[in-house]
């Protein structure tokens, strides 16, 4: 009854922000995002039924009650499998938890998979990605690698899919990080104060499926300039609809907005790239890989810019023990 699954965290080049359901994690919007290949979540899960009740580790601390939504996604296996057993999960990033590089995303997708096989219920693709998603609506993009697409469905639900293997299109990825420290605002309380305040929203979910629609057409197209304008100005779009909330939602820091700008220089001076930013003051500036360098030394070169990750695209989650 134990099982280890890695998963990567996803960066959305057409972003989720707001719900349609809260209670079911519905997202408002669709999106597109990229899984990253070199920077991870593993997690154990072990089900046990001498235990009194399940004890969440993540990165080597005991976690508290902030973990009910850990304990929310075992019961609902432990319903599925028809067990009472509770579960030690220990789960640990190598990189900064909290910080808007979708530890969420990972840490649920690494959960489900590893839960499903420990309980060996085999539950199929569409069912880790309802139970990923009502976990956290990031989460089943991690399910997957490449390019995934995560869509509203016609029956109230959502799907999520690879719309292109990762080798089929290598990218570079550069993380630039400017604070360690866990962001204030959760994503969830973040996108909820926007829903109900921010006079921008109801235009965010209009206009939002037709800048899905497009980078979809541009990732087949492998049209990366088109599709970096647009993923841009989701990222932007959805800041808009933070910074308008009230009170208003500012995850970037000095170095958030001076990194954005230098990707822009570098756009001008004939360099293909374009950045993204998600619910914390980190940078993600895309490239294809023969830009790497270039792109990275120009973030370094940012004050305030503590390291600089790179990646390249990655695998959906997976069974390692
Ligand atoms: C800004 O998936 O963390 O990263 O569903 O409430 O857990 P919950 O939210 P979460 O939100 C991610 C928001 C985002 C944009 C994105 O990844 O699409």
């Amino acid at each position: 009854m134990r099982a280890t699954a890695i998963a990567q965290p996803n960066i959305a080049l057409i972003k989720y922000w707001g719900k349609r359901d809260c209670d079911l994690n519905l997202p408002a919007v669709g999106s597109l995002s990229v899984t990253l290949g070199s920077i991870g979540t593993r997690t154990t899960v072990e089900f046990d039924a001498t235990l009194n009740a399940d004890r969440v580790y993540i990165n080597e601390q005991e976690a508290d009650s902030a973990n009910r939504r850990v304990e929310n996604c075992l019961d609902r296996f432990r319903e599925k499998a028809g067990i009472a057993h509770k579960a030690i999960v220990t789960t640990a990033n190598d990189f900064p938890t909290g910080a808007g590089l979708a530890s969420s995303a990972s840490g649920f997708a690494a959960l489900v998979v590893a839960a499903d096989r420990a309980l060996e219920l085999n539950l199929g693709a569409d069912e880790l990605v309802d139970l990923a998603r009502i976990s956290s609506g990031s989460a089943p993009r991690s399910l997957f690698g490449g390019f995934v697409l995560l869509e509203n469905d016609s029956g109230g639900g959502t799907r999520c899919s690879s719309v292109l293997a990762p080798e089929t299109w290598p990218w570079s990825i550069m993380i630039a990080v400017t604070s360690d420290a866990p962001k204030k605002v959760s994503s969830t309380d973040g996108m909820e104060s926007s829903r109900t305040t921010s006079p921008y929203f109801s235009r965010w979910v209009e206009t939002h499926d037709a800048d899905l629609q497009a980078a979809v057409a541009n990732i087949e197209k492998r049209d990366f300039e088109k599709l970096g304008e647009l993923a841009e100005r989701s990222c932007l779009k959805m800041h808009a609809v933070a910074m308008t909330s009230s009170p208003p939602l500012l995850y970037w820091s000095g170095a958030t907005l001076e990194c954005a700008q230098n990707i822009r220089e570098l756009r001008k001076s004939g360099v293909s790239t374009f950045f993204s930013i998600d619910a914390g003051p980190q940078l993600k500036a895309f490239c294809l890989p023969e830009n790497s360098e270039m792109v990275r030394e120009s973030l370094e070169s940012v004050p305030g810019v503590l390291r600089v990750i790179s990646s390249k695209l990655g695998e959906g989650a997976r069974i390692v023990e």
